[in-house]
């Protein structure tokens, strides 16, 4: 067994610290190959995406089905270690990495897609399969996951159920939650819970897929999910839009919305985040140049919605500066190109601090024209790079601190308690994870967060299911 105060921080060698007989038992459930001890091949599971977020493993163990997980997770139980869950490991708010010394349970092996059920409509995936494989399994069927995202070669299913994902398709299909009908998942006493049968009504108490959307590996190991499928809508038109204001682009969103029956996607992207991706995709900027938002509006249907866009576009009037519009799929994916490069553009500028929030309509100009001041108060350094999903108020506020470092921790104090001022969610689709457990207050009240507390403590008694995530430290 590993102590915590030894290890983290220090160069000292992790694997010595396991009891020998524990890792052989490890060794025996998954098979020496995917029980890794070696710095050198656990890496990759113990820093996060952005490199803010670095963290040590005595050891990543890489099961192949439940019943492994289920073995896994009494072993863990019995030699008094704890368990950070792990998919593809893009999570953003740090809450996938091994922070202070624990296993990580990577499911990346059960990626294993049961045969599509076309009459119902759905299918059961392996927690591990990544979002490009689940849709390149449905799709010959003409079918599609609800949830689309540009992690998707690498996320996972498990992993954006964790999470609870939003990504670019929830104007039309809600976030990852709406798209469950049934989970398998292994509880931290290892015991294993499966309602798979996929019941469009099923009132039979407490709902666990709900439960454990959003619940970023504090409860429980996802091992597979039953998911509703929609529709292939292969008939598509994107275009981009460019607004003079924000406010333009608000207010033609909320437009948008009502006018399009087809809508699929209204994403924006900002000023300093427009300039950021056109130079890293090495592109001029398609429309607009000069202006203040852009927006990527998305129309997807059996039959041909070229025209549906094409009459919206013109009922917007001025309010539209210039617009873009792609038909076909190599000028829809040019387009596109500028939204879903951006956080591969930030990236290359230095560790950002992710900040993922929603605003109601009514305050969204208000925010984004107020942030990089804001912003400015605190560090005077650091600029802010703004991009999201405008069709559900979401903004990524990206901090840039001085050449590529972290911005002073003081700026998400202050654009989070300035997001709740104005009445909305400090977490829109990332989650809490590490990174934001200290401001849930912000949204939780006292009560609501003794009742998360109960939740915990009522699935995960001994606390060793991902314990640096979500729920505040006790003492703060
Ligand atoms: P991981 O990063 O491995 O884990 C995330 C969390 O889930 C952790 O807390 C982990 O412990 C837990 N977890 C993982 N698997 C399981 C499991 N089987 N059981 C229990 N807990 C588990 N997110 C969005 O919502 N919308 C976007 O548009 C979006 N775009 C992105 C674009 C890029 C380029 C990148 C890098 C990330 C983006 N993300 C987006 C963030 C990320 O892809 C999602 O949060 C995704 O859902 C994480 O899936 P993952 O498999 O990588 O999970
Ligand atoms: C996105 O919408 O592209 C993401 O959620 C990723 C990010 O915030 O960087
Ligand atoms: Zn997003």
């Amino acid at each position: 067994m590993c102590s915590s105060s030894v290890i983290y921080g220090h160069k000292v060698d992790l694997i010595a610290m396991l009891d020998t007989t524990v890792v052989q038992e490890f060794q025996e459930i998954v098979g020496t190959n995917h029980a890794l001890q070696e710095e050198a091949l656990t890496a990759t599971y113990t820093a996060d995406w952005t490199g803010r977020f670095q963290g040590k493993s005595p050891m990543v163990l890489r099961p192949a089905d439940t019943s492994q997980v289920s073995e896994l997770v009494k072993l863990a139980a019995r030699a008094g270690l704890s368990i950070v869950p792990q998919g593809g490991n893009t999570g953003l708010v740090g809450g996938s990495v091994p922070l202070n010394e624990e296993i990580v349970i990577s499911t990346l092996r059960m990626d294993h897609c049961e045969p599509v059920d076309v009459l119902a409509q759905q299918v059961t995936v392996g927690a591990g399969t990544t979002l490009a494989n689940a849709q390149a399994h449905v799709s010959p069927f003409n079918l599609d996951i609800g949830v689309d995202l540009a992690a998707r070669d690498s996320c996972t299913i498990g992993g954006m159920i964790a999470t609870n994902a939003g990504g670019i398709n929830v104007v039309r299909y809600g976030p990852m939650r709406d798209q469950l009908l049934g989970i398998e998942a292994v509880l931290s006493d290892g015991s294993i819970i499966s309602h798979l049968e996929g019941l469009e009504k099923d009132n039979t108490g407490y709902n666990f897929p709900g439960l454990l959307a959003g619940s970023e590996g504090t409860l429980a190991i996802i091992t597979k999910a039953r998911l509703r499928l929609h529709p292939r809508l292969n008939e598509r038109c994107s275009a981009m839009i460019a607004f003079k204001t924000v406010d333009d682009a608000v207010v033609a969103t909320s437009q948008l919305r009502r006018t399009l029956p087809a809508l699929q996607a209204v994403e924006v992207i900002f000023g300093e985040a427009m300039s950021l991706v056109s130079d890293h995709i090495g592109a001029s900027v398609p429309v607009g140049l000069g202006s203040q938002a852009w927006l990527i509006v998305e129309v997807a249907a059996a039959n041909d919605p070229t025209d549906q866009l094409a009459n919206a576009i013109d009922d917007l009037g001025p309010l539209a500066a210039d617009v873009a519009v792609g038909l076909d799929t190599a000028t829809r994916n040019g387009l596109w190109e500028y939204r879903e490069k951006i956080t591969e553009a930030i990236a290359t500028q230095g560790t950002p601090h992710k900040l993922d929030v929603t605003l109601p309509a009514s305050r969204l100009s208000e925010f984004v024209n107020e942030v990089p001041s804001l912003i400015s108060t605190v560090d005077g350094q650091a600029t802010a790079v703004m991009f999201g999903h405008l069709g559900d108020g979401n903004v990524h506020v990206n901090i840039l601190g001085a050449d590529g470092n972290e911005p002073d921790e003081g700026v998400d104090d202050a654009v989070l308690n300035y997001v709740a001022e104005l009445g909305g969610s400090i977490s829109a689709e990332h989650g809490i994870g590490t990174a934001k457990r200290e401001f849930l207050h912000l949204n939780r009240t006292e009560a609501e967060l003794a009742a998360f507390r109960a939740i915990k403590r009522g699935l995960d008694p001994r606390g060793i299911l991902n314990p640096n995530v979500l729920l505040p430290p006790e003492d703060s």
